[in-house]
């Protein structure tokens, strides 16, 4: 077992992904992690019980007891939700799934509205946070931050959990767990989501969501990754390297409507003009023919699903949203039971509540 206070930041820092997740590990050692910073820290077994924990809570909380059990989980600690990005459904869902579990929260959504204002720095006022609460689940627009505060505080006399609610460009992690719960939701009674294939459209160079999915989906089996966008905002190199690296079928193009003829899902994804280096920078980009209408719908098979990890645009026709194959909404609604599950397994709450019985 390794622990993140028995290394230093540089040496930390520079391993590979793969070679950080034991360190992220819950010291109990039973393959879920006490950090979440990446998707990576998810192999196909932590997935599949994070997946049935989450199903087992939306159980639970149906009936009036059930609600009331799980409100008795956590209801002797609190979460911190540092959000210094915009967010709807990642603050909310958190939020929610806090208090399905009994946690009372708190929250900064504008660092301006915090002590970082005058002047102080992430590492203090993640510090100061993690006097206050017991976990922070924190949305940062700086790359690599999620994990610089994850290792500072498992170096401090407060080590507390960091959930990484989306980080810069690189990763989001909860937003992959929601995104394989819904899948795995879809293909319940179908097979399951070994043997798919998955479309992403859209922008894929700046889209985190992207990142991180794709990488869950290698730990299924021979599920084939399509990209298509436009050539300006086509999937980063590294994504396609561990594709490649990992043997798994993928294909990168711009023709949306063959890819859609052989999809059983396809993600969609708006343009996060927001990372533009230039004003106006992402309207230069032909992006017509990368949205989803109804002529798209035509082409899908009668067993696809459409997803996004919203907010959108308009890639996705509003003509589309009552289509049983738009699994948006539901998409949304699942990422506040999976981050129940994964805040109630952090805290070592699995065993007890897949045994409980409501
Ligand atoms: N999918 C997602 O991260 O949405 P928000 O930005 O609204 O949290």
């Amino acid at each position: 077992m390794k622990r993140l206070d028995e290394i230093e930041w540089d040496a930390f820092s520079r391993l590979p992904i793969e070679d950080k997740k034991p360190y992220l590990e819950r010291k109990e050692g039973d393959g879920l992690p006490f950090h979440t910073l990446f998707a990576q820290q998810f192999d196909r077994g932590a997935l599949e019980r994070l997946c049935a924990l989450a199903s087992r809570i939306r159980f639970i909380n149906k009936s009036r007891e059930g609600a009331l059990y799980l409100k008795s989980i956590l209801a002797h600690k609190r979460a911190m939700l540092y959000f210094s990005q915009p967010s709807s459904r990642t603050f909310l869902s958190h939020l929610a799934a806090c208090q399905i579990l009994g946690m009372t929260t708190g929250s900064v959504r504008d660092a301006a509205t915090s002590s970082e204002f005058k002047g102080e720095s992430h590492e203090d006022s993640i510090r100061t946070f993690s006097s206050y609460f017991d976990m922070i689940i924190m949305r940062s627009p700086v790359q690599g931050l999620a994990e610089k505060m994850a290792w500072e505080l498992s170096n401090s006399f407060r080590p507390v959990p960091i959930l990484n609610a989306g980080s810069g460009k690189d990763q989001h992690p909860t937003q992959a767990l929601l995104d394989i719960y819904t899948l795995v939701r879809s293909f319940e009674e179908k097979g399951g989501i070994d043997g798919r294939t998955v479309v992403f459209c859209g922008d894929l160079m700046r889209g985190r969501t992207v990142r991180s999915l794709s990488w869950l989906l290698t730990d299924f089996r021979d599920v084939k990754q399509i990209f298509v966008a436009p050539r300006e905002l086509q999937v980063s190199a590294d994504v396609v390297m561990n594709l490649a690296k990992k043997g798994v079928d993928f294909e990168v193009t711009d023709d949306l409507r063959a890819a859609v003829r052989t999809a059983d899902a396809v993600y969609m994804t708006r343009i996060q003009d927001e990372w533009d280096s230039a004003k106006g920078e992402s309207a230069k980009i032909d992006t017509s023919r990368f949205k989803f209408g109804a002529e798209e719908l035509s082409l899908l098979g009668p067993d696809g699903v459409i997803m996004h990890p919203l907010p959108r645009r308009d890639e996705i026709a509003t003509c589309c949203d009552r289509d049983p194959r738009a699994k948006y909404w539901r998409q949304m609604r699942n990422g506040m039971w999976i981050r129940a599950a994964l805040i109630a397994a952090t805290f070592g709450y699995e065993k007890e509540i897949m045994d409980c019985g409501y």
